[in-house]
């Protein structure tokens, strides 16, 4: 099948190249000459386990193209994707500039019937808007040609997301139109094994769908973070307390670790935009603003251990830092806690040595040279001379550290995991200083 992806971020290129995969004809618009020249050499703009390989072979094998030329892309696909960014302005609701000036160029080069299928996370009602901006434009140009908008919610993981498109759990397709279902369960065939996993509903449903999904799960992380915040108050251990209630498969084991809070480009995003537009249409949505409030406070978790520990008086000293990526397998940066961390010490006069195996050329884009971030090329080149040592990010590399070597090169004994990698008793027989999430032993040390 012939397919146009624009918008060749995270979202577009990983759809893309799985489409290409399993042999359908794709090119990828986007308005970033500089990137589409590196994906033809191969160079892809983003770190994702898998995807290099996929996006080289299906380009070699011209399965997949990369073009600035809008005309052509929609000339070609009888299916186009929108997979722009959906960034969110000051308010926190989703800015939808980007996708309705794809519409506006699909509508004005349009010349046959086109499935325009919406995969960027956007507000419910967006495929309505998508819908009108065609006509209008048509219109204007005194054209009437068919087209069906659908919405297609992607549900990638990043580190995971390859395998998330080639084996997804579900298909989502929000339609009205017999023709579009049918044309898009040809599409994903190749995907659609073993059982069936396209779920056809209405529009704004399939919309909602991606939020509500999103939202569960920062929801599920939020209220065990305050679980973990309520089992420091009452001298509890939160891991004792998540194996408790995990084993119940109502709940279940998955995204009920406490940590430092969560990140990425997905969750703070969708659980702000959701938030915003049901105040938009009248409604409060309270667990929302509260799952949101509650992420915003654990993020300054790390920072208050330390200068509680230090007493306020941390000028002039050194952290190291483990992790910078708001997870692990990623190089992304946006949302992370390690930013919340480092802002803090910074403003209060600590100077940072960090490591992390992806995410150090994003942080030097992101904060520049400074005298006070050294970015160490090592886990252990990053303790050298430091004071205490601060996990964000659960990177397997961090899971086996030697913590003899720990102590021997801080000029403490310190460690503030914001990630619950180990047991505060075998710290305890290391003779280090553990602080971790919402961990009984821990609080007893302090
Ligand atoms: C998420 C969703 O999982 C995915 O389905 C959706 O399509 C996009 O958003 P992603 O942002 O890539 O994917 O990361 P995810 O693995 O879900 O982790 C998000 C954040 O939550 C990370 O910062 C992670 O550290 C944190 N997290 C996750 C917790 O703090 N505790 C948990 O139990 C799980």
């Amino acid at each position: 099948m012939k397919v146009t992806v624009f918008g060749i971020g995270y979202v577009g290129l990983v759809q893309a190249a799985v489409l290409a995969e399993v042999g359908h004809q794709v090119v990828c618009v986007d308005v970033d000459q500089n990137k589409v020249d590196n994906l033809e050499k191969g160079i892809i703009p983003i770190y994702e386990p898998g995807l290099t390989p996929l996006v080289k072979s299906n380009f070699e094998a011209g399965r997949v193209k990369f073009t600035t030329d809008a005309i052509k892309g929609v000339e070609h696909g009888d299916v186009v994707f929108i997979a722009v960014g959906t960034p969110p302005d000051e308010d926190g609701s989703a800015d939808l500039k980007y996708v309705l000036a794809v519409a506006k160029t699909i509508a004005e080069a349009m010349t046959k019937h086109k499935i325009v299928i919406n995969k960027s996370t956007v507000p419910v009602g967006t495929a309505d808007k998508v819908k009108a901006k065609i006509a209008e434009v048509q219109e204007s140009l005194g054209k009437s040609i068919s087209y069906d908008v659908v919405s297609n919610p992607e549900f990638l993981k990043e580190g995971a997301a390859v395998n998330d498109c080639m084996r997804p759990d579900r298909i989502i397709i929000g339609t009205n139109s017999d023709g579009a279902e049918k044309k898009l369960r040809e599409l994903y065939a190749p995907f659609n094994r073993n059982h069936d996993k396209i779920i056809v509903m209405d529009i704004r449903s399939a919309e909602l769908t991606k939020y509500a999904a999103n939202c569960m799960l920062a929801t599920k992380i939020s209220f065990m973070n305050e679980m973990a915040n309520l089992a420091e108050v009452f001298g509890a251990d939160i891991e004792n307390v998540r194996l408790g209630i995990g084993s119940d498969p109502r709940i279940g084991y998955q995204f009920i670790y406490p940590g430092c809070g969560y990140g990425g480009s997905c969750f703070p995003k969708d659980v702000q935009a959701l938030a915003r537009s049901a105040t938009e249409a009248g409604y409060t949505a309270k667990i929302l603003e509260s799952v949101e409030a509650v992420n915003y406070k654990q993020k300054e978790k790390l920072f208050e251990y330390i200068s509680g520990h230090f007493g306020n008086n941390l000028k002039g000293k050194t952290a190291a830092i483990w992790g910078l990526s708001f997870k692990p397998n990623t190089d992304d940066m946006r949302e992370a806690s390690s930013r919340v961390l480092m802002e803090h010490l910074w403003e209060a006069g600590v100077k940072v040595q960090a490591y992390d195996p992806e995410a150090m050329e994003e942080t030097q884009r992101i904060y520049g040279a400074r005298d006070d971030l050294t970015l160490a090329g090592t886990k252990e080149a990053a303790l050298k001379g430091a004071d205490f040592l601060v996990i964000c990010t659960e990177w397997q590399v961090f899971r086996a550290p030697d913590f003899e070597l720990i102590k021997q090169s801080l000029s403490e004994p310190l460690l503030f995991d914001g990630r619950n990698l180990f047991e505060p008793s075998l710290m305890q027989e290391y003779g280090l200083h553990y602080y971790a999430i919402g961990r009984g032993l821990s609080i007893k040390e302090r």
